[in-house]
């Protein structure tokens, strides 16, 4: 939250992005409640409905007929058909999500608003094991009695809420809880509530993103690590978490190499790096650059029951902090790889 005013004419209470966001979408209005007006007329006409085109992939898994839709050529694809509470049992469907889920970094679903909470993580443990809020249970941030908000009887699960008074939204690239020695496999996003429009969440392509360095930066960054460090809301009984992770990371299932490097948490690289301070700079940036290019980048728009389930190993994320001041309701659970000698982050060229 900030109390910054923006051209210093209306106090905001709201995040910076939200603020230029809506001043620019009321740039004559003076007073703030006239600001939130002026938005919600301007959205009040939206209606949700379906035309166009649609690319998608028929496919049939254990009976079922699925449609599968690219958002982009190399990430995420939305599996349509398919009712999550009907597929835990199902371990053929399971594995078909999984190879889907690897191989396109991030997998959607639509129409979910059904399952239960329970559901949800019966879901999530066909794939590995149920986290805490932010992964490993040795670091629950706010483990003092004053941690992030958990859904009601399922303190696993994060919730993240945002409206006219309380705005906010995590839209920095980041992967989840990289300042854990052993960050989470994978998330699983659900919407309950969404904005009319904005608040859509992107997702970037690790692999592409160091595919995509020149064969010198590779050359010299194969060799570093970084150190990725929690925020103040990480913080567990007054401790930042951080941790070290090499900068390249063998991706412990598919063996492909994904750039481990975030701007989110990432502050320098570890000790031993041999470059002067500007050097430093220069190639955090370069690495920083890749983030959220269109070609590597998809982005997925949300609406009640819509579902996220993202490689945490392989994808950076971001939420767009955009719809100030519409109220957005979103439901999380981590996911732990079942097989404990592959959480902790590895490079290994070979
Ligand atoms: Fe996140």
């Amino acid at each position: 939250m900030s109390d910054a005013n923006l051209a210093g004419e209306v106090k905001f209470r709201v995040a910076p992005q939200m603020q230029v966001v809506a001043r620019t979408r009321a740039p004559a209005v003076e007073d703030l409640s006239q600001i939130v007006q002026a938005i919600r007329a301007q959205d009040a006409g939206l209606q949700t409905g379906q035309f166009g085109t649609v690319i998608f992939k028929s496919t049939t898994v254990s009976g079922v007929d699925l449609k599968l839709e690219p958002l982009q050529p190399s990430i995420g694809t939305v599996v349509h058909g398919i009712d999550l509470a009907q597929v835990i049992d199902n371990p053929s469907m399971i594995q078909f999500l999984r190879e889907l889920w690897l191989e396109r970094r991030v997998i959607m679903f639509r129409g979910q608003e059904h399952l239960t909470r329970e559901e949800m993580v019966r879901f999530a443990e066909c794939f590995g094991e149920v986290g805490a809020h932010h992964g490993e249970r040795d670091h629950v941030p706010g483990s003092d009695g004053k941690g992030p908000t958990t859904a009601p009887g399922f303190p696993d699960m994060l919730v993240l809420r945002s409206g006219e008074k309380s705005a906010g939204a995590a839209s920095g690239w980041h992967s989840d809880a990289t300042w854990s020695p052993r960050p989470p496999m994978g998330s699983i996003l659900r919407c309950i509530e969404a904005p009319p429009v904005g608040g859509d969440t992107s997702f970037c392509d690790a692999y592409a993103m160091w595919e995509g360095l020149s064969d010198e930066t590779k050359k010299i960054t194969a060799k570093l690590s970084a150190v990725h460090v929690g925020n103040d809301i990480h913080q567990m009984n007054g401790v930042t978490p951080s941790a070290v992770h090499p900068v390249p990371r063998t991706h412990p299932e598919t063996g492909g190499t994904v750039l481990f490097a975030q701007s989110g948490f990432v502050r320098r690289f570890a000790e031993g790096h041999g470059l002067t301070p500007e050097q430093e700079q220069a190639l955090l940036f370069e690495l920083f650059e890749r983030q959220g290019q269109p070609e590597y980048t998809c982005r997925f728009k949300w609406a009640p029951g819509s579902v996220a389930m993202w490689d945490n190993r392989a994808v950076l994320h971001r939420a767009t902090a955009d719809f100030w001041p519409h109220s957005r309701h979103m439901e999380r659970l981590t996911i732990l790889d079942h097989d404990h000698a592959r959480r902790a982050p590895y490079y290994d060229p070979a």
